[in-house]
């Protein structure tokens, strides 16, 4: 399957965001990360629905929203509204996840369920055939630029391991500390989609991309 690059305008300079947007559009990345932050399931406050609002029609990417927010359910029909098209959620967050899961659903767009470092790949069992995407998490979520957890490469293994031998297509999405120097190791893990902040928003944007995409092309 081919390896899609997402950035995560979480890096993003948000004085020149648009032109950054389509700098990593144009350049290869054929999704786009959107990190939404409530301050209660992380620490931290990020930006929400009006910003990913303003953003529709800047590049023709998909819009990959992470919500790191408690009891997500609330905000679905919002970021339908405000453009999402991958609408991902955090297991540890919901309530009722499958009611989530089946909300986003209901709305139109993709699903996706996340899981934190030191939540079990086993956890996701009972709703693994029902999602379009799994987020492993390879940080805490809440920050950019945080160090790679080498433990996410087993749980990548034993996630694509699950969904093969129930031969689904679910893509498998990595988030947190991935740059050139280690991506290899997680698309050999088995991920189809990869997260990147700092790897693509510091320094020059079109060089950071254009080096994943030349790495990705090995996989096809
Ligand atoms: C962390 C966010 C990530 C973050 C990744 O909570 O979910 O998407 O932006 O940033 P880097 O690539 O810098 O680790
Ligand atoms: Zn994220």
């Amino acid at each position: 399957m081919k390896k899609i690059l997402a950035p995560s305008i979480l890096s993003a300079d948000f004085k020149v965001l648009g032109e950054q947007i389509r700098t990593t559009y144009d350049h290869g990345a054929e999704f786009l990360h959107f990190d939404v932050m409530d301050g209660l399931f992380v620490p931290s406050i990020s930006f929400g629905m009006p910003v990913l609002k303003s953003i529709q029609g800047v590049s023709g990417q998909v819009m990959d929203v992470h919500l790191m927010v408690t009891e997500p359910i609330r905000y679905v029909e919002a970021f339908k509204e405000a453009g999402a098209d991958f609408l991902t959620v955090h297991l540890e967050a919901c309530e009722d996840v499958k009611a989530t899961i089946d909300k986003i659903h209901e709305c139109g767009m993709k699903a996706g369920v996340s899981i934190k470092p030191n939540t079990e790949v086993e956890q996701l069992l009972p709703i693994i055939d029902q999602v379009e995407m799994i987020l492993i998490m390879s940080v805490e979520p809440g920050f950019g630029g945080q160090a790679f957890i080498p433990e996410s490469l087993d749980k990548i293994r034993i996630l694509k391991a699950l969904l093969e031998e129930r031969n689904l297509q679910t893509l498998i999405e990595v988030d947190g500390g991935i740059y050139h120097s280690n991506v290899k190791e997680v698309l050999d893990a088995g991920v189809d989609v990869v997260v990147a902040g700092s790897a693509v928003f510091k320094g020059d944007i079109a060089n950071n991309v254009e080096g994943f995409v030349e790495i990705f092309k090995e996989y096809e």
